[in-house]
This record gives C-alpha cells, structure tokens and sequence, in this order.
C-alpha cells in the first residue's frame, strides 16, 4: 500500500515537474512573440548629436521613417519662440514634411523649398509663403546633455509646443 502510494505520488509529482517546465517554456515563447522585435523599439527612439551641426546648415535624421530637420541657427537668423537653447546654441527641430501635402522641402540659403507647389519655410520653420497652411510639425524629443532623443516627449518639448498652439 505505502509502495503504491509511493509510486502514485512520484508520478503525480513528474507530471506536475513536466507540466510546470513546460508551461514556463510556453511562456516564454509567448512573450517573445508579443514583445516587439529589437529593431522596432531601435525604431522608436533616434539620438542626435547635436555638437556635430554647423551652424546655418541643417542636417536631416530619420525618426520613424521621417525625414527630421535639425538646424543650429546662426546668431544672425530670427529669434524664435520655437528655439531649443542648449548653452549659448539655438536649434529648430521640424518634422521635414511640408505641411501641404507632404513633399519634403529642400534647404535653400536660409529657407526650406518646397519643390511641389512652391511653398516656403523660414529658418524657424515657419511657413512664409505658398500653400502651407502651419509651421512644419514639431517631433516630440527630449533634451539629453547635448543631444536630443526623438520619440520621447521632453520638457523642452513640451514648452514649444504650447508655444505652437498659440
Ligand atoms: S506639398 Fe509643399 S507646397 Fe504643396
């Protein structure tokens, strides 16, 4: 009787064993199907350095599959309320999409050029002329020492663009 029961326990106690490894195997297989894959959340986010622009000429980053305007003013070119200041630098962050229709302008001189129906953007990336209905669209960013990190909705971030919606 003792030996039987014995026994029963010990396959009781085996399959309990096995089903326990096996649903935590499960698990984790579920979870790697749920989480997202490393290039998405790469994806989310892009840092940029911003001690490597030259002042008056923007560079363009890709945030999400968006172009990203990023121009260091020169101390000649309009004080903004959408200026990010970091130290003695002023930038203006833009998504690089017009506002029309969503050609991406080019940048000319001081202004970006929209090849599609001649819409202008000033150096704060303000619309100043054409079709464009709005400034070009602020991506949300955080400022970190000095770099910004696009895709995360920063202090900073949040101040100009409650400037924007004035
Ligand atoms: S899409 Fe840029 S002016 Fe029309």
């Amino acid at each position: 009787m003792s030996k039987e029961t014995n026994r029963r326990d010990f396959l009781g106690y085996s399959f309990a064993a096995v089903a326990a490894v096996g649903g935590a195997a499960s698990l984790v297989g579920m979870k790697q199907v749920w989480d997202p894959l490393p290039s998405v959340l790469a994806g989310g986010f892009t840092t940029v350095d911003l001690t490597t622009l030259k002042a008056g000429e923007p560079e363009t980053f890709v945030w999400r599959g968006k172009p990203i305007f990023v121009l260091k003013k020169t101390a000649e070119m309009e004080q903004s309320t959408r200026d990010l200041h970091i130290g003695e630098d002023r930038f203006i962050i833009a998504i690089g999409l017009c506002t029309h229709l969503g050609c991406i302008p080019a940048w000319k001189k001081d202004t970006w050029k929209c090849a599609c129906h001649g819409g202008e953007y000033n150096s704060s990336a303000k619309q100043t002329f054409g079709p464009p209905p709005r400034p070009l669209d602020l991506p949300p960013f955080s400022v970190n020492g000095t770099s910004i990190v696009l895709g995360e909705e920063g202090p900073e971030y949040k101040k100009i663009a409650e400037t924007l919606k004035a």
